[in-house]
């Protein structure tokens, strides 16, 4: 299995880029689904979860070409069926494919995506959105399958402002009869970047990006071009990087109005950050200090980067809180990171803790994607060689992140 080997306490300088972002990618590759014609969608990184997405569009009769970071897709006839559990499961996010089915064949089976490391990952958000939609639901065997032959446009209030439901939700409406009014929706610049693109194929959305967001309904759809948004969790991640290693590195292909709550947090904990158009300038000379987060829904301290961010706290000067109120389960990288010398404390969704002189290499294992990062993070801190085991959950959602930390200066080796 392949690894990370780390030899920490290097500084790092110069310049990295990001890439397109996963979860704006991965919704509106979904939503592809939802057009007539042909769709080119650059900016696409070269991601397993995005790999994963790909056999499953081609699994539904989609055609896709790759070129580079582009990927174009057509599906003239999308087959209704999902139900392969094993698709399903190696890709959470393959549940953004049962609005845009529902809305072109009238119908979706699919394999029920089951929970992950960080959670149970219900989706009664998203079919009680299809149910007000008027789709009929029936769940057995492992499979959930909606059911409706003409979507109807209504109101509907989300319980909480989920992600993905809202993603699902408006996609479904964007082929429904009449107006759907979604309150509480989600803010995610990522449901900004997929309205843009429903919009540009003859979709009629308003208000993404705030909490009501109104879809009238078209008949059709035709592919387009679109470039996904840059990925403001990698960005944050390598904010991360720079920080605990003391750095100053200039942070390429970003929105800073994307990066606010994490590039606040930063500045909170004593971390220079300078704001370009499209780039950010990370300066760590100074101590870290120790800063408090809680996750919230954007604008919130996002969930993503609450990992990474320990790693910074398990190195800053005094104690911090990290309270984590998306996820159920996402403190799994806590116990790896108290392996190499941080000083951590959980009770229940809440981590107290205390700076660290320093952090001392170890063997550790990754659980999950975010707390993959957090390792790297941190074994950039460490005196010594740390290796990293499992990374193939960083290869889910961090693309080239080996060569672009070396690119950096860091010493990082992938061994098989
Ligand atoms: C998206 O997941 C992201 N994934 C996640 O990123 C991200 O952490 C999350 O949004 C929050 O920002 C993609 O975009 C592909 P949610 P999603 O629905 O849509 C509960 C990463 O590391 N909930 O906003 O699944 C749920 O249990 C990944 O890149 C319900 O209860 O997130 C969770 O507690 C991880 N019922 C909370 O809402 C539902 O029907 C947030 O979930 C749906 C969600």
């Amino acid at each position: 299995m392949p690894k990370f080997i780390i030899s920490g306490q290097k500084r790092l300088s110069g310049r990295v880029s990001v890439s397109g972002s996963k979860n704006s990618a991965l919704p509106i590759l979904a939503a592809t689904l939802l057009a007539q014609g042909h769709s080119t969608i650059y900016e696409v990184p070269q991601l397993l979860d995005i790999q994963n997405m790909k056999q499953l569009l081609l699994s539904l009769g989609a055609e896709v070409d790759e070129k580079e970071t582009a990927l174009q897709i057509c599906c003239k006839k999308p087959i209704f069926d999902v139900s392969s559990y094993e698709t399903v499961s190696k890709l959470r996010a393959s549940v953004l494919v049962m609005g845009p089915l529902l809305a072109r064949c009238g119908r979706v089976k699919i394999s029920m995506p089951g929970g992950c490391q960080i959670g149970a990952r219900p989706v009664d958000l998203h079919l009680k959105g299809f149910l007000a939609l008027g789709a009929k639901i029936s769940q057995g065997h492992g499979f959930i399958e909606a059911k409706c032959k003409n979507l109807v446009g209504t109101k509907i209030y989300l319980d909480f402002p989920s992600v993905g439901a809202t993603e699902n939700l408006m996609m479904a409406a964007s082929l429904a009869q009449g107006q759907t009014i979604i309150e509480n929706a989600a803010v995610e610049p990522e449901i900004v970047d997929l309205a843009n693109y429903i919009n540009l194929m003859g979709g009629k959305i308003v208000g993404a990006g705030t909490d009501t967001i109104r879809i009238s309904g078209v008949s059709e759809l035709n592919g387009q071009t679109h470039s996904v948004i840059p990925d403001r969790i990698e960005a944050g991640t390598y904010a991360a990087a720079a920080a605990v290693t003391r750095s100053k590195i200039q942070i390429d292909n970003v929105v800073p109005g994307h990066l606010k709550p994490i590039t606040a947090k930063l500045r909170e904990a004593g971390i220079e950050v300078e704001e370009g158009d499209s780039h950010i300038i990370v300066n760590a000379s100074e101590k870290l200090k120790a800063a408090d987060i809680k996750t919230l829904p954007y604008p919130g301290f996002p969930t993503d980067m609450q990992a990474p961010y320990t790693s910074i706290m398990s190195v800053a000067d005094g104690t911090s809180m990290v309270i984590e109120t998306i996820f159920e389960n996402r403190f799994l990288h806590l116990p790896e990171l108290s392996r190499m010398g941080a000083h951590i404390k959980i009770e229940g969704r809440t981590a107290v803790i205390e700076g660290a002189k320093k952090l001392s290499s170890a063997k550790v294992k990754v659980s999950d994607l975010r707390a993959g990062a957090a390792l790297v993070v941190a074994a950039l801190a460490a005196e010594g060689d740390t290796e990293i085991s499992e990374i193939e959950h960083i290869d889910r959602g961090y693309c080239n992140i080996e060569s672009k930390l070396a690119s950096l200066g860091a010493n990082i080796e992938r061994t098989d």
